[in-house]
């Protein structure tokens, strides 16, 4: 049997609907307060059975820090997919991204280890390759290097990737897969897809920093056929195409039918607004708009190559303007029926 961790995010509930096509046995770990409708919602957007598949999936409540419920939930588990992380660039979250993203991650490996788990997959990030030169393009090999200023999330992310090595070092196949910004259906309060939310609402400023992006359907067709190969034992950067923001934020305005954003936001402005909000988001008690690395990342140019997955798997991207048409015929549909 399967077990899947972060089935209630983007990446997860794909990857449920993904591994149910297939018929697998599945089993995913949720949290107390966890929402299994926002899963279903991703399943309907494939129409067909999706009802039928979600009901399959074996649901068993279990946090990352919770050891005795971590146990239960890896009764009989043979393939390991751990998706669930804490992804924040807030600062005030750093402290908890320890807690989740690596001792977390420490859990799930002692116990692949110990239960014998055929192969396990982690999901981390391009936040955890080095950002080398601005403009040159990063791969697999650009390691980390612990002198340069990261956000806590990045720490987070490699300091995981440290604990699945470990689990590889004690003879568990493991497989890594690095993935740039994922687009994907379903999830539009947060992470990417607030992007998508946010030109929505008339969003009215760009950046012309550029980064990796990736369909999530992309993303976990790769995680199961690196699953299902012979390959172990290494890790992989999953980005479709380099992009700007503006690009992409263009494409999104264009899919939903609304206004391209036209403000240009340059360094200077947004190093002055991220230190207005950090001051704000310390009297107000509640959580920056954009920190220093949102801002970092919004306007640095840090383009990735995916060269390595594709000789490997032999694997085709799905072009980013198909994979948010996509969401935005999804967005509209949900809008149009809530109407
Ligand atoms: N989204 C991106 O653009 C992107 C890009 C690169 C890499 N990644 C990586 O991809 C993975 C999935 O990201 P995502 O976008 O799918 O994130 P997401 O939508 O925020 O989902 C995070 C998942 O982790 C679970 N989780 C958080 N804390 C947990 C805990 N203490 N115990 C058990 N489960 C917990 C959440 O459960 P609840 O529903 O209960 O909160 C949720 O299922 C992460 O490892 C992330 O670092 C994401």
């Amino acid at each position: 049997m399967i077990l899947v961790t972060g089935g209630t995010g983007l990446v997860g509930s794909h990857l449920l609907y993904h591994l149910l096509l297939k018929n697998d046995s599945v089993r995913a770990i949720h949290q107390k307060n966890s929402n299994l409708n926002a899963v279903k919602r991703v399943f309907q957007f494939y129409g067909g059975d999706s009802d039928r598949l979600f009901n399959n999936i074996r649901w068993v409540e279990a946090g990352l820090n919770d050891i005795p419920e971590l146990e239960k939930a890896f009764e009989d588990i043979t393939f390991v997919y751990h998706c669930a992380a804490i992804v924040s660039f807030d600062s005030k979250d750093y402290k908890k991204m320890r807690e989740v993203n690596i001792y977390g991650t420490t859990n799930i490996v002692n116990l692949c280890i110990s239960q014998k788990v055929t192969k396990l997959c982690f999901v981390s990030s391009v936040a955890a390759i080095e950002n080398g030169v601005e403009g040159e393009l990063m791969d697999e090999t650009d390691n980390w290097n612990n002198s340069t200023d990261k956000s806590g999330y990045a720490i987070t992310k490699y300091g995981a990737e440290m604990e699945v090595w470990r689990a590889s070092q004690e003879g568990i196949p493991v497989v890594i897969v690095n993935p740039g910004v994922i687009l994907g259906s379903g999830f539009l309060h947060k992470g990417s897809g607030a992007l998508f939310s946010n030109v929505q609402k008339g969003l009215k400023f760009y950046t012309e920093g550029v980064t990796g992006f990736i369909g999530v359907q992309d993303v976990v067709k790769i995680m199961i056929q690196l699953m299902e190969s012979a390959t172990i034992n290494q890790r992989f950067v999953l980005v479709s195409e380099n992009l700007s923001y503006r690009e992409v934020l263009f494409m999104i305005a264009d899919a939903l039918g609304k206004q391209r954003p036209k403000v240009r936001i340059n360094k200077f402005i947004s190093n002055c607004i991220w230190r207005l909000e950090f001051v704000r988001s310390k009297i107000t008690l509640s959580s920056p708009l954009l920190t220093k690395y949102t801002a970092k990342s919004a306007l640095s140019n840090h383009p990735y190559t995916a060269n390595k997955i594709k000789r490997v798997l032999n694997f085709d991207f799905e072009p980013i303007k198909n994979c948010i048409e996509t969401v935005a015929n999804n967005m509209n549909d949900s809008l149009s029926e809530q109407n």
